[in-house]
């Protein structure tokens, strides 16, 4: 996490003290960098430069309006899983051409709204899926190009939750249908252009061999369809690139990169690449402070004010995330403790075991590392908590992106009935 770093003593946010931001905004508070968030994509968009992909920043992963516009000014596309989703892309107008969408299970309204938005892709995961695209699509008088999802049934050696390729997944279409889907259905599908393959394999992944596995099925396939006379022109291969939260070997990405460009050099078609984490993951922290220290007779707690509500990944999937004191002070004597937040639950902790100094007190901040993918947009109102504020940096200054949510929000939608 380049742009987070100690100076004297005090962690900083490209050059602004994350103190200094708390102090002002309080806490739980997400902080992002306008450098981190820019340098990953580049740095992405710079391996496969050869062959220059669409780049679509996975939405879902973090979609403030400031996030997704930083990087839509870079020349970044969306991918998209709503008409929500649709409707963040729209606001920092991005345009249609740019925008391709995932999802088992896009409703009428949404498909009609990704029509009338123009989107370059559906990436549509189950035959009466398409049918519903087409009867749309001929409903507005438009030709919608569409992707078929392959489910390649590949191993992604990543969280069971996160894994999204394997047969027994409810995401994709299986090689076999895929294949009827090109070379006989397709015919009955008047306004649909079906003209490209799609895959998403899994998340956190940071192994090379899944990418090559998937990437060998999809080349095949594309080739056999292209020998039967069927031209595919797009290539999505989903995003997926791991992070380091911890101590894990990090992916090559040239590497990776390499490996995808070679399997398609000799095939005419445009590559599009929807990554999340890789962009925003260690471009963002979330900061907690220290409401009591308690030790039991069997262990020691910190409590913070921030909770599985604010990040649900430590509860969710068991997910490391490096805690770090904010304000560092002279060293000491290490202990061994929980950090759990407020929340009635004892699945409700940021970290465990883990070893912070002893002179952590009362009030004293923490960070909570690599939490600018799936934060913030995993947050809820559990508890009834407002949910956090979120704030970007950009070298000296920074800026509010989101309110925190005042309890009036809590009840905003309520409506008190007279039974
Ligand atoms: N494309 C599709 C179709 C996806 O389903 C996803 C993520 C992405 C792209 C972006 O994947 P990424 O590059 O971020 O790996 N909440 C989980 C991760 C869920 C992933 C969902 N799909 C977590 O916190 O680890």
């Amino acid at each position: 996490m380049q742009d987070f770093k100690f100076k004297r003593n005090k962690l900083f946010c490209e050059q602004v003290s994350l103190q200094a931001i708390a102090d002002k905004l309080g806490t739980p508070l997400f902080v992002y960098s306008y450098n981190g968030l820019i340098s990953s994509f580049n740095a992405l968009k710079q391996a496969f430069s050869r062959v220059s992909p669409l780049i679509c920043y996975s939405v879902k992963v973090n979609s403030n309006l400031s996030v997704c516009r930083v990087l839509a000014q870079q020349g970044a596309g969306m991918d998209i899983v709503s008409g929500g989703e649709l409707f963040r892309a729209k606001k920092i107008k991005v345009p249609g051409k740019k925008i391709v969408y995932s999802s088992v299970g896009k409703t009428e309204a949404e498909i009609e709204a990704g029509i009338k938005a123009g989107i370059l892709f559906f990436n549509a995961e189950s035959v009466p899926e398409l049918e519903l695209i087409n009867k749309t699509a001929f409903k507005l008088g438009k030709i919608q190009k569409v992707a078929v999802r392959i489910n390649p049934d590949v191993e992604a050696y990543t969280h069971r939750y996160i894994t999204t390729a394997k047969k027994q997944n409810k995401f994709g279409i299986d090689l076999m249908t895929s294949r009827y889907i090109f070379l006989t259905l397709s015919s009955k599908f008047k306004n649909l252009d079906l003209c490209g393959i799609h895959m998403h394999i899994g998340s956190q992944i940071l192994k090379n061999i899944p990418f090559a596995q998937a990437m060998e099925k999809a080349v095949k396939l594309i080739t056999e369809l292209s020998e039967k006379g069927v031209k595919i022109t797009h290539l999505n291969i989903g995003g997926g690139i791991g992070i380091v939260y911890n101590q894990e070997k990090a992916l090559d990405l040239c590497a990776y990169a390499s490996s995808v460009i070679k399997a398609v050099e000799n095939i005419d078609l445009k590559l599009i690449l929807e990554p999340g984490r890789f962009i925003a993951g260690n471009a963002g922290v979330l900061l907690a402070k220290i409401l009591y220290i308690k030790q039991t007779p069997v262990k020691h707690f910190i409590i913070v004010d921030t909770a599985m509500n604010d990040l649900i990944r430590p509860a969710f999937y068991q997910a490391y995330h490096q805690v770090i004191p904010v304000c560092m002070r002279k060293k000491t004597e290490l202990y061994k403790t929980d950090i759990v937040g407020p929340v009635c639950e004892s699945s409700d902790f940021l970290a465990k075991d883990r070893f912070l100094p002893d002179w952590l007190k009362q009030n004293d901040l923490l960070a909570v590392m690599s939490a600018g993918a799936y934060g913030f947009v995993m947050s809820s109102n559990y508890n009834s908590r407002p949910r956090a504020a979120e704030v970007l940096v950009k070298a000296d200054k920074y800026y509010l992106i989101r309110k925190r949510d005042s309890f009036g929000d809590l009840v905003g939608n309520e409506i008190v009935c007279n039974v």
